[in-house]
């Protein structure tokens, strides 16, 4: 479709000072993009302006979002940006930037054209859809400079919701550390921004899209993609569909509940899990997206997804899984609800890693976690004599690790699973490695999760978390409980509950450094391990958008044969020590956590 020639504007704007990204993206509430001028604009501009010139020449980014209220308009906005950004003939562009510090700035005034940061082509998922790790996949399969993801993953949607929007690069993973400083520190000094205002995308028809520009380079190119299918095509060539087809279909077929929450991964869930391997229509439930994920927090825990949990209740189904908003996150649930947790479950995945044809092909290079997800992947790794990374939270530090082929299979006990087949957690990926081990072992959820537990031990583990906190109480709380635990006469303190004693064998601020780069990542978390192993680990949340904190304590006790117990009864003695230490009902007058995992 030919339109334009279209306008190029240079518009002066502001800075801000809050722009710097999270654990992942940038995220804030719907009325801070509505309502601060040019929010969404200079972030974006940001983006644009952080790539580096040469990476920029006719190459490809990708734009895609879980579709959540406001997904639209910024797609809009992103568009036209890229347009005005993007020269796709270096040949005749004068390659220039807009921010200040970088060669070659530009200060060419309002209305003039700009011939600054070269997108060369625009790759959009179909009306603006594409699950995270479709994007990563995406990102990957099409060799762009990278992504922008608009979603808030897990947080609430609607007006009075959460936006958000990330930036990968070009291995398809979050942007690291160094490149979220660099938007950081441009977002802080921009001064304008390029637009191209009267550019109208059709997010609705497939295929390439041009747009002749007034500055008469050359058109500007949009290719709007399926996203579904490339996703499901990278799934084909991971797991054996055959095997899941007759686990699914077959003649002695298990039965399973699918809940997508009302976020993208809907239609993923509907054309691979039911159109192709063939469950009932019935299995997937809440798979049509909507821009408030049906008011509802799409986030697959106990608590939001509880209506899964009550589905599965009734034993009527074998296994059980959720995703989130953009389709990364997953829990998993076997008959009558059974809870597998995020740690168990990286673990037990690990540990049945054959069972998936991908790694059979590609073999195990190494496992990883983050800092607070239990040990249990560690047990797995010791004895298949695998390396094991210990990282801090956050998707992004597992990347360096796979581009150096260094790492296979990862997880986050904040529901992020997935392997290096892209560079994203990836929840229907999660659920499709279970049934691939369902499949191979012909076992139930339970059997698989008890018998890991009676080979390895248990590492029971919880996590509280305290929501919406005065920013000072939670800074002040990890500040005085830092200077506490640096104090030498920590070690070896001894905390006695009921019968249980604990002594304390290290304590630190968990400090991160890269294997791959030796970059060093400070300031991840207090940690207390005690000499049974247990551990207790006190965070704030990187990716709070209320404007107050939210604490998490992260409790975990290792038991070699009494694998069976309830886990908060497990951990009652440490919750009672995290909470007497840190002080912290007391500092924020809760009574107890906003959440229990
Ligand atoms: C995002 C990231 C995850 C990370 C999580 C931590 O979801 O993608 O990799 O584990 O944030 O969130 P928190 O709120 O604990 O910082």
């Amino acid at each position: 479709m030919d339109k334009g020639p279209l306008r190029v504007l240079t518009v002066p704007t502001t800075p801000y000072s809050d722009q710097r990204p999270g654990s992942n993206g940038l995220r804030r509430k719907v009325h801070v993009f509505q309502s601060r001028r040019n929010y969404l604009h200079n972030f974006i501009q940001c983006i644009f302006s952080s790539i580096d010139l040469r990476d920029r020449q006719g190459s490809a980014l990708v734009v895609g979002g879980d579709g959540r209220f406001f997904s639209q308009m910024a797609i809009e906005v992103i568009v036209q940006m890229a347009a005005a950004n993007g020269v796709s003939d270096s040949t005749t562009a004068s390659l220039l930037t807009l921010h200040p510090g970088a060669s070659r700035s530009t200060r060419t005034g309002r209305h003039s054209p700009v011939t600054s940061p070269q997108v060369g082509r625009l790759i959009v998922g179909h009306r603006g859809f594409m699950s995270t790790p479709a994007c990563s996949c995406v990102i990957r399969k099409f060799k762009a400079i990278g992504g922008i993801i608009l979603s808030a993953g897990h947080s609430p949607a609607g007006p009075d919701g959460d936006f958000g929007i990330k930036f990968n690069t070009a291995n398809g993973g979050p942007a690291n550390e160094a490149v979220a400083d660099k938007i950081y520190q441009i977002s802080r000094s921009i001064e304008e921004f390029a637009i191209c205002p009267g550019l109208r995308l059709d997010l609705t028809t497939l295929g390439k899209q041009t747009f002749d520009l007034e500055n008469k380079f050359k058109p500007f190119t949009v290719e709007i993609v399926d996203a579904v299918e490339s996703y499901a095509n990278l799934m084909r060539n991971i797991f054996d569909f055959a095997a899941l087809k007759e686990l699914l279909s077959g003649e002695n077929r298990i039965t399973v509940k699918l809940d997508a929450m009302h976020g993208v991964v809907g239609p993923y869930v509907k054309r691979i899990l039911c159109e192709e391997l063939g469950c009932p229509a019935n299995s997937a439930v809440n798979c049509v997206p909507s821009d408030d994920f049906g008011g509802q927090r799409p986030d697959p825990n106990l608590m939001d997804a509880a209506d899964l949990l009550d589905n599965m209740r009734d034993g009527e189904h074998d296994f059980g899984a959720a995703f989130d908003g953009d389709g990364d996150r997953n829990m998993i649930l076997g008959k009558h609800g059974l809870f597998v947790t995020p740690s168990d479950s990286v673990a037990v995945i690990a540990d049945n890693i054959f069972c998936i044809p991908y790694f059979q092909h590609s073999g195990v290079r190494g496992f990883a976690r983050s800092m607070p997800t239990s040990a249990a992947l560690d047990r797995v790794a010791k004895a298949t004599q695998i390396e094991l990374y210990e990282t801090p939270t956050g998707w992004k530090f597992f990347g360096n690790l796979m581009d150096a082929g260094r790492l296979s299979l990862c997880g986050e006990e904040s529901f992020g699973t997935s392997g290096d087949h892209i560079r994203e957690k990836d929840g229907l990926w999660a659920a499709l490695a279970w049934l691939s081990i369902l499949a191979t072992r012909r076992q139930s959820v339970e059997d698989i999760l008890k018998y890991h537990w009676l080979k390895y031990g248990r590492n029971y583990f919880t996590r509280y978390d305290y929501e919406n906190i005065d920013i000072d109480a939670a800074c002040e709380m990890m500040e005085d409980l830092e200077i506490m635990i640096a104090d030498k006469s920590f070690v070896k303190r001894r905390f006695a509950v009921e019968d249980k004693i604990y002594r304390v064998e290290k304590a630190d601020n968990f400090e991160y450094t890269d294997p791959v780069d030796s970059s060093i990542t400070r300031n991840q978390g207090l940690r207390i391990v005690f000499s049974d192993g247990s551990r207790i680990i006190y965070r704030l949340s990187g990716s709070e958008s209320s404007g107050g904190a939210t604490v998490r304590i992260y409790l975990e006790s290792y038991e070699k044969e009494y694998v069976f117990q309830e886990t908060q009864v497990v951990l009652a003695p440490l919750a009672t020590i995290a909470l007497k230490i840190s002080q912290l009902h007391h500092r924020t007058g809760r009574t107890g956590p906003s959440v229990i995992t």
